[in-house]
């Protein structure tokens, strides 16, 4: 710190500016000259769900964020700022505030503008009886704030074709809105230096197409996003890198001249699970072709094996960075079998200790759960990537179960070239054990001869 110290106060706005907003009001307490200087951050990020803590009815919360925000902007002095980003429930009430708020923005040429109005226990898979929560339209003062750079909009109503405005424009995010096919094209058209396209929880999305000559875009986001009937996900983008995909089993088309490096998907939504379903997503995969990094969920792990090639992708991909989402359930075995076959240059396996559904009866799938200790103890197969070339794992929200030990013991013994295991145990407590518990089953992975000399095994 003392040395950040002797640095010019411009020098450290722009440190300050690069944190994020809590952090750099946090630098208030470091010494008297920070004391202020936090004040003057390029990064402004108002975040009623900061103020949830305090211990004070929602109403009075609602009223001490107005107010901090209120003062806060009647006390900076600086001309230019970065982003801003007000995450503000349902305003109801509070129109003033709001366009007060965006008027400081506004008329301090902000470049990355984040506006979310929508509520934290909204949920479009639950709809309830509240299936289209309300939006408000986007205040027409940011149509003509020609140098945005990035737009996050949340329960915010927009008039697409005035997008036409931002010459600038390359991250666009959407959530809690209605998204036609027609949207997507108009956007695609209007800005033609987008990069980056998130929707979220986004409605009617029935046909998500993103096809275009000369397409810039290199990521796209499309997260539980809902629609009657199928969902289309059409792709025609050069240039794209980066796909993450949640939501309900979804008919792909993707034509990615380059190749996609990344790749998310996840259908924890789905409500079935049958032949069809393994065909599909096996096509899918060889669509996407991920050529680096892949992450797969619980239901394809299960799904998977019932397309047409039961053991492993052909030809093999080339993924080196594997993430699995899974419970490690019996019915989850033949999938990560399945994936250890088919990424024979793996060098990173991630294993994310998470709840999904399974698919346990004979009408939702016809399963053949494998026994974990027969897989990985009893008579295993040892793969060409567990041999070759896998040097890291990490298992996150390890808890001790007899199945998630029995996976990393596999890896232990056989893994070859392995450097670094790292169990990151889980914070749930339940009636099955809890943090010191998985700590103590995870300790037992010490004791186990290791194929490899280099390995290092890290407990957090
Ligand atoms: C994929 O896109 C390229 C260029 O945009 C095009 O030439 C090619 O025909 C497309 N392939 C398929 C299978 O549609
Ligand atoms: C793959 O994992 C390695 C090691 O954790 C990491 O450095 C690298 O960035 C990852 N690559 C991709 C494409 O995610």
């Amino acid at each position: 710190m003392d040395r950040l110290s002797t640095l010019p106060e411009p020098l450290l706005l722009i440190i300050i500016s690069l944190l994020p907003f809590k952090e750099a009001i946090r630098t208030c307490v470091l010494s008297t000259r920070w004391r202020h200087l936090w004040r003057s951050t390029a990064n402004i990020e108002f975040n009623e769900h900061f103020f949830a803590n305090v211990d004070a009815r929602r109403e009075i919360q609602r009223q001490v964020f107005i107010d901090f925000a209120q003062q806060w902007i009647a006390n900076y002095q600086e001309d230019n700022i970065d982003k801003f980003s007000l995450t503000f429930s349902h305003p109801r009430n509070s129109q003033i505030f709001v366009e007060n708020c965006l008027k400081f923005s506004l008329a301090r040429h902000v470049k990355h503008l984040g506006l979310d109005f929508s509520e934290p226990t909204w949920d479009l898979s639950d709809p309830g009886d509240n299936p289209h929560p309300v939006s408000f339209d986007l205040p027409s003062q940011v149509y003509s704030h020609h140098i945005l750079e990035s737009l996050t909009i949340s329960s915010y109503n927009f008039v697409v074709s005035e997008f036409r405005n931002f010459r600038f424009l390359k991250h666009v995010s959407l959530a809690w809105v209605e998204f036609r096919a027609s949207t997507v094209k108009a956007l695609l058209v209007n800005c033609g230096l987008l990069e980056s396209l998130n929707l979220k929880q986004c409605w009617n999305t029935n046909n998500v197409d993103v096809c275009g000559q000369d397409l810039k875009l290199t990521s796209l986001v499309v997260d539980r996003c809902m629609c009657s009937g199928y969902q289309r996900i059409s792709i025609e983008a050069s240039n794209l890198k980066y796909l993450r995909f949640a939501g309900f089993v979804a008919v792909f088309d993707v034509n990615t001249t380059g190749g996609l490096e990344e790749v998310d998907l996840d259908f924890g939504l789905a409500s079935m699970c049958d032949e069809d379903s393994g065909y599909l997503l096996y096509d899918l995969l060889c669509e996407v072709y991920p050529s680096r990094a892949l992450t797969v969920c619980s239901y394809t792990l299960q799904a998977i094996t019932m397309g047409p090639e039961p053991i492993g992708m052909e030809p093999r991909l080339s993924v080196t960075n594997l993430t699995l989402k899974t419970a490690m359930h019996y019915n989850e075995q033949k999938g990560i079998k399945f994936f250890l076959t088919s990424c024979p240059l793996l060098e990173t396996l991630t294993i994310d200790i998470r709840r999904g559904t399974i698919f346990l009866h004979e009408d939702e799938a016809p399963f053949h759960a494998l026994n974990p200790f027969d897989v990985w103890i009893e008579n295993p197969i040892v793969y060409s990537c567990i041999i070759r070339t896998l040097r890291e794992v990490e298992i996150k929200g390890f808890k001790g179960t007899q199945n998630e030990f029995y996976l990393l013991a596999y890896l232990v013994l056989h893994g070859r070239v392995m450097q670094k295991l790292t169990v990151v145990t889980s914070r749930e407590i339940n009636n099955h054990g809890n943090p010191a518990v998985y700590r103590s089953v995870a300790e037992k992975l010490y004791a186990l001869r290791r194929a490899s000399q280099h390995l290092q095994i890290t407990i957090l």
